[in-house]
């Protein structure tokens, strides 16, 4: 442990050190906190957040397992809540910020120490829309318990294993043997990856969609891709800003959605060239931005073990993806 983050707070290397500990994917471990498992660089907020974290009614959580459209769901989230604000034009937020500079993430942003991260939002702080992966059961009470909204968005387990996988190829610490791919998506079935089991995050929240339909909005990465109008419209309506007349008559949703398209996106310098604080490029998040890619990447047998998988842990629930 000492050697994986000698920045962690007494606390948390003592949490860390009594939990269940399995070999990372890009780092050395992962660590098995409340049924999810985690790097030990992300627990420290994970653990912040939980207790320190303030929400306010009129927050906005925009929350998913890794690699399903966080990215996506921040520039359409962020457009549409701000138009009257930002209007859609070259000097449009998105035109020079990633969004993961515009959307904060709670468990890598907030620090008890200091209260920068209610102040950070560096272009609408209202209503606050803070992005997160932590599973329903560990996110703050307050978050679950205020009026809060939650929009979360789902992928089918197939595209998001390959994404992962490439993603996390391009994280993975230089010190650190790779792993093969046969290696990690055991990994991935037994639900050890970040945030895993993704069966589990995304039952829990589809369930708590269910009984809060006010509260969680679930979404679907094909969906969206298929019917981005649909989309856009039911996110507006459940954000409480819901388009006009006269805005959708003037094609103000489908300017939205070419704006925040994988394409116009991916070719916008500032996602072609920029670094976020942690390191990652900005274009390591627009890899292909398509449905069914995993088609090219799994074998047979990895495609049935996750159609299985995806059957069993759905059963009875009314959830397909
Ligand atoms: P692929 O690796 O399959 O291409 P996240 O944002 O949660 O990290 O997810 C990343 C995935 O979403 C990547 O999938 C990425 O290409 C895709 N993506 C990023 N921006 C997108 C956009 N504007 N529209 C659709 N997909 C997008």
């Amino acid at each position: 442990l000492q050697e994986e983050d000698n920045n962690l707070s007494q606390e948390c290397k003592q949490i860390l050190s009594s939990l269940p500990k399995e070999k990372g994917w890009a780092e050395p471990n992962l660590y098995k906190y409340q049924g999810f498992w985690y790097p030990s660089w992300q627990f420290q907020g994970v653990v912040e957040s939980q207790k320190h974290f303030q929400a306010q009614d009129s927050d906005v959580f925009l929350v998913s397992s890794p690699k399903c459209g966080t990215t996506w769901l921040k520039a359409l989230a962020f457009t549409i809540i701000n138009r009257s604000s930002f209007p859609i034009n070259t000097s449009h937020p998105l035109m020079t910020e990633n969004p993961h500079q515009i959307v904060p993430c709670l468990e890598l942003d907030f620090s008890s120490k200091n209260d920068q991260f209610y102040t950070s939002f560096p272009f609408s702080s209202s209503p606050r829309l803070i992005s997160t992966h932590l599973p329903y059961v560990s996110l703050p009470n307050c978050v679950q318990n205020s009026l809060c909204k939650v929009v979360y968005i789902s992928r089918n387990p197939k595209d998001v294993f390959i994404s992962l996988w490439h993603f996390m190829n391009n994280l993975r610490e230089s010190h650190l043997s790779s792993n093969s791919k046969e290696e990690v998506f055991d990994m991935f079935c037994k639900g050890v990856s970040l945030f895993g089991p993704f069966w589990d995050h995304v039952l829990e929240y589809w369930k708590e969609s269910l009984k809060r339909p006010k509260k969680v909005l679930f979404l679907r990465y094909e969906d969206m891709k298929e019917e981005a109008r649909i989309y856009v419209k039911k996110l507006g309506e459940f954000l409480d800003c819901s388009f006009s007349f006269e805005e959708e008559k003037e094609g103000l949703i489908d300017e939205i959605i070419n704006l925040c398209s994988f394409e116009n996106m991916r070719n916008l310098e500032v996602n072609k060239s920029g670094k976020l604080p942690s390191g990652v490029e900005h274009k390591a998040f627009f890899r292909q931005g398509k449905v069914g890619n995993w088609k090219n990447e799994l074998t047979h047998q990895m495609i049935h073990k996750l159609n299985c998988l995806s059957q069993d842990k759905f059963h009875g629930s009314g959830l397909q993806i």
